[in-house]
């Protein structure tokens, strides 16, 4: 079965061709940050306008680079939500014409499980179950991960998520949209231990999150200093980059010693940061534990993640092509 997948939730058009028993076939991304860089982030009536531009020239290059014609597409994947409501709208649309037209089913996918299960698109993949870090621009949470459809959310953010903590953070610091990769380049720069920042909800007992009070924090650093010269900007982003490793690692590790599983999945665009992934790989061969990440292009938002987790929901697709999308939906 070929599924094409559509991805329009926010900043990025993704496009990718899935096949049952081929794998991936092709993948196309079209970012819109330098769109909506100069607004200091996403401006979402641009951001539906200019996924409207790009979903349907991107499927045919993934058509041509898979060596495909549209009537080979057996069913369609698109992101439900939770998103932007007009760019969710964009990919809803187009891909229930496009299923009408071609009479193939269609399939809703929520963004949060494509990011879940793009690990599986790597080799090796983990097998089930294991627990997930889902850590993006929206969301930060703990799942434990028993099977396609199978997520129990064991902790979240009660406030920020880690991504926005990195994006706002990288605001205060002078850095441009979107902040994460730019703030920790800089942190590459720093000096360690010049600067000490909390490490929030660290002892609370429980796998919940909490990022603001950290963004804050760094403002109040900001203020006190005389100059902020690029050395002291590169140290506060080091500081920030190291608080916020350390709560996800150690709030991951609390996670797997609580389910008994050994076997942690990281999905996300937070996913990406460099430190993280060492911190984790570290922690991880001292105790025996597996971590997986999903391949770098399939971190941030992509068509790829969609179109695989519309692959596993084949059963579920939709024949009517009555369609809705929700800007806002928790996946347990
Ligand atoms: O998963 P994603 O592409 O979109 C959402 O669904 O939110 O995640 C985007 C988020 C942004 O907040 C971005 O700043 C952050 O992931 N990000 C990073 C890095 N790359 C992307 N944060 C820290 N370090 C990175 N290398
Ligand atoms: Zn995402």
């Amino acid at each position: 079965m070929l599924v094409l997948g559509i991805e329009s939730s926010c900043d990025e058009t993704g496009i990718a061709l899935y096949h049952t028993e081929r794998g991936l076939l092709a993948h196309h991304l079209h970012s819109q940050i330098a769109m909506h860089a100069e607004y200091g982030g996403v401006v979402p009536e641009l951001a539906s306008r200019d996924h409207i531009r790009r979903v349907l020239p991107l499927t045919e290059r993934c058509l041509q680079d898979a060596g495909c014609q549209r009537s080979d597409i057996d069913a369609i994947a698109y992101t439900e939500g939770p998103g932007l409501a007009g760019a969710l709208l964009v990919g809803a649309s187009i891909a229930n014409a496009l299923g009408f037209a071609l009479q193939k089913p269609v399939i809703p996918v929520h963004h949060l499980e494509g990011h879940l299960l793009s690990p599986l698109l790597a080799d090796p993949a983990p097998a089930f179950p294991f627990v997930a870090l889902l850590v993006s621009g929206g969301h930060s949470q703990l799942m434990a991960v028993r099977g396609v459809g199978q997520y129990e959310l064991l902790g979240e953010t009660v406030d920020d998520a880690a991504g926005e903590a990195f994006d706002k953070t990288a605001k205060l610091l002078g850095l441009g949209y979107p902040g994460g990769p730019a703030l920790s380049r800089l942190a590459d720069q720093g000096l360690t231990g010049r600067f000490t920042l909390p490490r929030p909800m660290l002892h609370s007992g429980d796998l919940d999150f909490s990022f603001s009070g950290l963004k804050t924090a760094v403002l109040t650093l900001v203020r006190q200093q005389d100059t902020l010269d690029p050395q002291t900007q590169a140290d506060i982003a080091l500081a920030f980059q190291e608080a916020i490793v350390e709560v996800l690692v150690k709030k991951s590790l609390a996670a797997l010693k609580q389910t008994g599983m050994k076997q942690l999945v990281v999905a996300g665009g937070v996913g990406a940061n460099r430190q993280l992934r060492q911190q984790l790989d570290l922690a991880a061969e001292r105790r025996r534990l597996k971590v997986f990440y999903p391949p770098l292009a399939f971190c941030t938002d992509n068509g790829a993640m969609i179109a695989f987790a519309g692959a596993q929901r084949l059963r579920f697709a939709n024949h009517d092509y009555a369609f809705s999308v929700k800007p806002r939906w928790d996946l347990s």
